[in-house]
């Protein structure tokens, strides 16, 4: 028999990827296949079209998956076909030393911990820029979508929601905190969305590009400062009366976290979010020669289907609306526009939905 095919994203190497034919997923033991409704793009995506993130040449890219089920492999229980589910960027296995630890985005690929194990969308496994996708333990990542929420209100929780408010999270944000977020892109949006979720005062967002700086506005920020204009540090000093409680990173370079650090009050917290390449230094001055009593804390993305279930709870309750950040609509066939669209920040474009 034939086997049946999908279009699907393909990774050839870097500036070089392909909507082709590819055979369809089967769902193994403790799988699931989905039929993707609805998907987008994420920065780390262009890092891997441009060669920045290695990936095996033929893997199909994306990580952020909302669709229906089409089949489920033997041992997955308390689901049916044609149930309509958001599955996070990260998958754990639930069953690891890392995941039983809480370590769920460290999960190992055997049974201890893994730097980035949780990651296997788009990176390890076959990704959801494909009309199927096969969804490994399921039984842990399946998050059923309640009935009065469309696609477009969830999809953004997969990746940039769970990560921008996990840096909130992180942070131990309290109530009456003031909060810096350097990068005010998708990442440092939704971190802004998340320090005004738990309970910040002042929210300072800083980014060089004016549409973003609006949309920080329209998401909860008090306070909006162009890097390009403005000296940073000693604006946000002023503002927050001497330095901020917490300083959210979501660019990743040297120069935002820095000067993350250079805003912070002694006592402070750096939550930190960017993806780094190379070294990062830390100046002595910059952290009162190690005895500042500064926290720094790196967070990667929380997945799995209770972190999914608690961040629609969010959306169904009116406490978050991220959908504003949907800016384009791609069909999946023409999805290689929306790359270029999206990675050179033409028209004001935020996220793109693309549509299997
Ligand atoms: N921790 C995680 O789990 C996780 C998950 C997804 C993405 N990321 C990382 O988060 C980072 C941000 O992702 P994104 O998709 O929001 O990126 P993006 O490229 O869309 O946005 C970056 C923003 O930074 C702004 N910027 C540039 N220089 C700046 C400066 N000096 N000061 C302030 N702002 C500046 C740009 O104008 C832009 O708006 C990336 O490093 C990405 O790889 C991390
Ligand atoms: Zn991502
Ligand atoms: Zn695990």
């Amino acid at each position: 028999m034939k086997t049946p095919t999908m279009c699907a994203t393909v990774f050839h190497s870097p500036h070089h990827i392909e909507v082709q034919a590819v055979p369809r997923p089967r769902a193994g033991v403790g799988e699931a296949v989905i039929r993707i409704t609805l998907t987008t793009i994420c920065g780390t995506d262009l890092h891997i079209l441009r060669g920045e993130y290695p990936v095996k040449p033929g893997l199909i890219i994306g990580h952020e998956p909302v669709g229906i089920i089409e089949e489920l492999g033997d041992g997955v229980c308390g689901y049916h076909i044609g149930d309509r589910v958001l599955v996070g960027a990260i998958t754990p296995c639930g069953q690891c030393r890392a995941c039983l630890s809480g370590q769920w985005s460290q999960c190992g690929h055997g049974t201890d911990y893994e730097a980035i194990g949780g990651w296997r969308f788009g990176n390890t496994i076959n990704g959801a820029q494909a009309e199927y996708l096969c969804v490994p333990f399921a039984q842990a990542n399946l998050s059923v979508i309640p009935p009065s929420l469309r696609d477009e209100q969830v999809v953004l929780l997969a990746d940039i929601a769970s990560t921008g408010f996990s840096g909130a999270e992180s942070a131990e944000i309290r109530l009456g905190d003031s909060v810096v977020v350097f990068a005010q892109g998708p990442i440092g949006l939704s971190a802004t969305v998340g320090a005004r979720l738990m309970g910040a005062s002042l929210i300072i967002g800083v980014d060089g590009d004016p549409t973003r700086l609006r949309m920080a506005e329209r998401l909860g920020a008090d306070v909006v400062l162009d890097y390009r204009e403005t000296d940073v540090v000693v604006e946000v000093k002023r503002l927050t009366g001497g330095g901020a409680d917490v300083a959210i990173e979501a660019l990743g370079t040297q120069d935002t976290f820095e000067k993350a650090l250079r805003c912070l009050r002694p006592g402070g917290r750096l939550s930190s979010l960017g993806v780094y390449s190379g070294k990062l230094q830390i100046p002595y001055d910059a952290f009162a020669a190690g005895i500042g009593d500064y926290r720094i804390v790196t967070t990667l993305c929380p997945g799995g289907k209770e972190r999914m279930r608690r961040l629609m709870e969010l959306v169904l309750h009116g406490r978050v609306d991220l959908e504003p950040l949907l800016t384009h609509t791609f069909p999946l066939a023409h999805i290689v526009d929306a790359y270029a669209l999206f990675g050179e920040r033409r028209d004001g474009v935020l996220k793109v939905a693309i549509k299997p």
